[in-house]
């Protein structure tokens, strides 16, 4: 079977007889598989044409949940039957069935992915017997709205998509220098301002060619509304970004006072239209404080605690040199007793660290937020390198491992000459599956603390969804058998096999339209011929 991720047990007979779908099959669902239940006639009813009904009887499609199965399998996983009597998604919870309901639509081949039938096709299930369940409960994707912004469609896709590959958490990077991207009502120029730019760098920071087209866009608060709930439905956990007190200067643009007026022109300041890391940060006052808890105020509102338990806070690469020359921030520093500017980093997240717990939330942060010490209850993503999730987790604290050398899939896919915009280190759909996200310095007990992986996407030279296309697929498939299934250590995993499977799987991803990079590298409307990226020679570093 071409299943992806790979399933943990998995027998198929094709001797045997399946289940062969028609206009007269019906779909049950028992308590906790409803709403998999209207997703799957949804889903099937496009592609196949046929209704679907409920059905009190023991034959089609039956949905349920069982307690027998969670203590087995746990909440997300699922036992999954056909035969010739039918098929039966069993699943520890509402997850569970959800997921053993996405195996099932990969059972039925590649239309089954499309949105109206195509003429004469047979939908036939076949002889199966199924039992998984997830290596880790965090598999995600990081998605960076704020350098080039996805319009609303274009994040509800991507919810289909990563839920199509049993991947549970979609991390939103909302804010940064070159944009903010969510509405906070109180602070509207956060929106009417920091949401655009009057033109944008084409390439990496060396080129010399802009486009001068405005660039920008925003979600409402209804728009963040919809995606959270069309996520939950899918059971993706969104976890929202704001960055602080670095990559700020959207919001400075919006609100000169936020920034370092002491040491910078703040007034002067636009949104960034450039790449890199931009010395404009927030000024460590009490009124800097105020204005972000009522960001975060706002945002708790809109990402539920059922869903959205972590917020994150950002924290990573928030140059010194301004408050260095700022008067008010070196007073701050001296009245706080504080030792140094990393320090006053280290103040400015264990604020929103104790804040955020009173209300109920956890804070994440990149692994910055480790220097000048780490907040109690926070959790960090490991973006540079393994390193700092190691530290954190030898610490006691969980970790979501997300190394830059390894899972950032902004960087090239290939090194040919013909790979657009090409940034960073190769790192192939081959490199990806042997991604292993719990490095062996880590024993049990730290292990533990590894809540999972997510492949981050930075956007600076991905202009379009169908950009981000070409660097996510495939090599997010590749992750998510990583994160999901239990593969032996990275020397050993059945490479050959994986690719074998992809041949089909390419196929679903054609059936839902993804741009992905083909095997034999990009279409010629793929590259981007003259537009300078960043590449880097030799293998990555490991750590
Ligand atoms: C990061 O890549 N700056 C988290």
């Amino acid at each position: 079977m071409d299943l992806i991720p790979a399933p943990v047990r998995c027998h198929v007979d094709d001797g045997a007889p399946g289940h062969t779908l028609d206009a007269t099959t019906t779909l049950t669902a028992g308590p906790g598989a409803e709403a998999t239940a209207r997703w799957l006639r949804g889903e099937l009813g496009a592609a196949t044409g046929f209704p679907l009904p409920p059905d009190s009887g023991r034959s089609g499609i039956r949905l349920l949940t069982d307690d027998r199965v969670r203590a087995e399998l746990g909440e997300e996983g699922y036992r999954l039957t056909v035969d010739a009597g039918g098929t039966a998604v069993v699943g520890g919870g509402p997850a569970g069935v959800f997921w053993g309901a996405q195996t099932l639509r990969q059972l039925l081949g590649p239309e089954a992915f499309r949105r109206a039938p195509l003429p004469g096709r047979v939908w036939r299930l076949p002889h199966a017997r199924i039992e998984d369940r997830p290596r880790f409960g965090w598999r995600g994707m990081m998605l960076d709205v704020a350098r080039h912004f996805l319009p609303k469609d274009a994040v509800l896709r991507y919810v289909d998509l990563l839920a199509a590959h049993k991947l549970n958490v979609l991390h939103l990077h909302l804010t940064d220098d070159q944009g903010w991207r969510v509405e906070i009502l109180r602070h509207p120029r956060l929106t009417e301002v920091g949401a655009w730019r009057p033109r944008s760098r084409r390439g990496h920071r060396a080129s010399p060619l802009w486009d001068d087209t405005p660039h920008g866009g925003f979600y409402t608060q209804d728009d963040v509304r919809e995606i959270v709930a069309y996520a939950a439905a899918r059971h993706v956990r969104v976890v929202p970004e704001i960055d602080v007190p670095g990559h700020s200067q959207a919001a400075i643009a919006a609100y000169p006072w936020l920034g370092n007026a002491d040491a910078a022109d703040t007034a002067a300041l636009g949104v960034w239209d450039d790449w890199g890391v931009s010395e404009n940060v927030l000024a460590p006052t009490d009124e800097v404080l105020r204005f972000y808890e009522g960001v975060f105020e706002e945002l708790l509102g809109l990402f539920p605690a059922e869903t959205s338990p972590f917020v994150h806070v950002g924290g990573d690469e928030c140059p010194k040199e301004q408050w260095r020359r700022s008067p008010a921030a070196q007073a701050r520093i001296r009245e706080l007793g504080l030792a140094d500017e990393e320090e006053l980093q280290s103040w400015f997240i264990r604020h929103f660290d104790r804040w955020l717990a009173d209300r109920g939330r956890r804070l994440i942060g990149w692994d910055e937020i480790l220097e000048g010490g780490l907040a109690d209850g926070a959790a960090v993503s490991s973006w540079r390198g393994y390193a700092g999730g190691i530290a954190a987790a030898a610490a006691g604290h969980d970790v979501v491992m997300c190394p830059e050398q390894q899972v950032y899939l902004d960087h090239r896919q290939d090194g040919g000459p013909h790979e657009p915009v090409p940034i960073g280190y190769v790192r192939t759909l081959e490199d990806v599956y042997r991604f292993e996200p719990v490095p062996p310095e880590l024993d049990a007990a730290a292990a533990a603390h590894v809540l999972g992986a997510q492949a981050n996407v930075w956007t600076e030279v991905m202009e379009d969804q169908s950009r981000v296309d070409y660097q996510v697929f495939p090599r997010l498939v590749a992750f998510a058998e990583v994160v999901w299934s239990e593969l032996p250590g990275p020397a050993e995993r059945d490479w050959a096999g994986f690719r074998d499977r992809m041949t089909g799987h390419f196929r679903r991803l054609d059936a839902l339209g993804v741009d992905y990079r083909p095997p034999g590298g990009p279409s010629p409307w793929q590259r981007r011929p003259g537009v300078l990226g960043r590449p880097i020679e030799g293998p990555p570093p490991n750590v």
